[in-house]
């Protein structure tokens, strides 16, 4: 298949680009750099630096003879759309060109609006480009499990059969975001759900929930090739944080309770789980929805296991509950389905303690690359 990646610089979509590569199919990339650019608006930056797109690129292809054709410039703009679409006419399109940090779109008045105009205006243009170049092809987007919440009801995947005064009706699983990120990505599925119904549009919406660790098949034999690993409070996903902060003798920062409870995924998942969406496509006219995750923990649990693998490499490693900076349910029930990808095949990657070990290891031997400044700024959000 021909495969069209937005957001293929990001911490997911370099990794699927060169997994797809080595599934036989043919990829093109396209970015803008934002990811890298709002880190450096906000001082912090990832553990090892990362090269850009076109050295990735070329990376990539010594390495596996693979060619990914790059795209450099901004989906919000539609001129820069109209142009990578007429020069890469895709079979499919992997959606990840998004602004995906719930505390940064949380900052102040300027990180919401660019959050919103961003993540609405990149779906929005490539639902018209998909009507004008290639209505038949595949749009494999990536959504959220936090679009959904944390309601005291059982999580559906995707759709609710609700039966109102003797009637039936399915609709939209409710959902309620708990950052204006979040929001975005409700608002993203909503377009999405609309255009499938007014312009027959194949749409696949991956609920995915956090996703850790950075090892791929494909970057085992050369770290250049590896993603971002951010493990500041902004960019930064939990469990990649509290790796860097048992390794630097930093107490794990537990928000709250510690009881917030969400659905995990390790990065060779994610990969997996987008293939398979892109290999087994939903039919025209159909908004399918998966929920993306393999394992449920709370926080509590999460620092737990790498406390307890911390402490079996010597690091000592501490606990402390913090302030929460947001606003959420520390204690809540959460019991969310997810067998679609299941029967599509997918084969899970567990958090073992080899998983966490190995982690460890590798944020240890880059110890000294570690900002510590970076690590707790008690980032409010507004
Ligand atoms: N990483 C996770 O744990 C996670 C969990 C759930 C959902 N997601 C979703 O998956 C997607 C990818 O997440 P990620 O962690 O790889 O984020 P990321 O920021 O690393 O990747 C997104 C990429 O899109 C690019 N981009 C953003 N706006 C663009 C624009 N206007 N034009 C061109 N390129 C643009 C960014 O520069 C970046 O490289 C996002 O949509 C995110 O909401 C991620």
């Amino acid at each position: 298949m021909r495969i069209l990646i937005l957001g293929g610089d990001g911490y997911l979509g370099w990794p699927t680009a060169m997994h797809l590569t080595t599934k036989g199919h043919d990829v093109a990339v396209v970015d803008n750099y934002l990811r890298r650019r709002l880190c450096r608006e906000v001082s912090v930056e990832p553990l090892f630096e990362v090269p850009d797109l076109h050295q990735r690129c070329t990376l990539w292809e010594n390495t596996s003879g693979s060619r990914i054709p790059v795209f450099i410039g901004d989906l919000t703009k539609w001129e820069f759309v109209e142009e990578v679409f007429s020069g890469f006419l895709p079979e499919a399109i992997v959606h990840y060109a998004e602004q995906p940090a719930a505390p940064y779109s949380m900052l102040n008045r300027q990180a919401a609006a660019l959050t919103l105009h961003n993540n609405l205006s990149v779906t929005a243009n490539l639902i018209f480009a998909v009507r004008k170049f290639c209505p038949r092809v595949h749009i494999v987007k990536l959504g959220t499990m936090g679009e959904y919440g944390t309601p005291n009801i059982d999580i559906e995947e995707g759709w609710l059969e609700v039966e109102h005064k003797g009637r039936h009706h399915k609709f939209l699983y409710p959902r309620q975001a708990s950052s204006l990120y979040h929001t975005t990505k409700i608002m993203d599925t909503d377009l999405l759900w609309f255009y499938v119904r007014t312009w027959d549009l194949r749409v696949t919406d991956l609920m995915q929930g956090p996703v850790y660790g950075l090892f791929t098949d494909e970057t085992d034999n050369d770290d250049r090739l590896l993603p971002f690993f951010n493990y500041d409070e902004i960019f930064g996903t939990v469990l990649n944080r509290f790796v860097v902060q048992a390794v630097t003798g930093h107490p794990l920062t537990v928000y709250g309770k510690g009881g917030q409870t969400r659905g995990y995924l390790n990065i060779r998942d994610t990969l997996s789980c987008v293939r398979l969406s892109l290999e087994n496509p939903a039919e025209r006219g159909e908004l399918r929805i998966f929920n993306q995750f393999t394992e449920t923990f709370s926080v509590n649990e999460l620092a737990k296991k790498v406390q307890a693998v911390g402490n079996s490499m010597g690091l000592g490693v501490k606990i402390e509950h913090v302030e929460n900076p947001r606003i959420e349910a520390e204690q809540h029930y959460y019991n969310p389905t997810h067998t679609g990808l299941l029967e599509l095949g997918l084969e899970p990657h567990h958090l073992t303690e080899d998983t966490l070990s190995r982690m460890i290891a590798f944020v240890r031997a880059h110890k000294g690359k570690i900002k510590n400044d970076q690590i707790y700024r008690k980032v409010k959000w507004a």
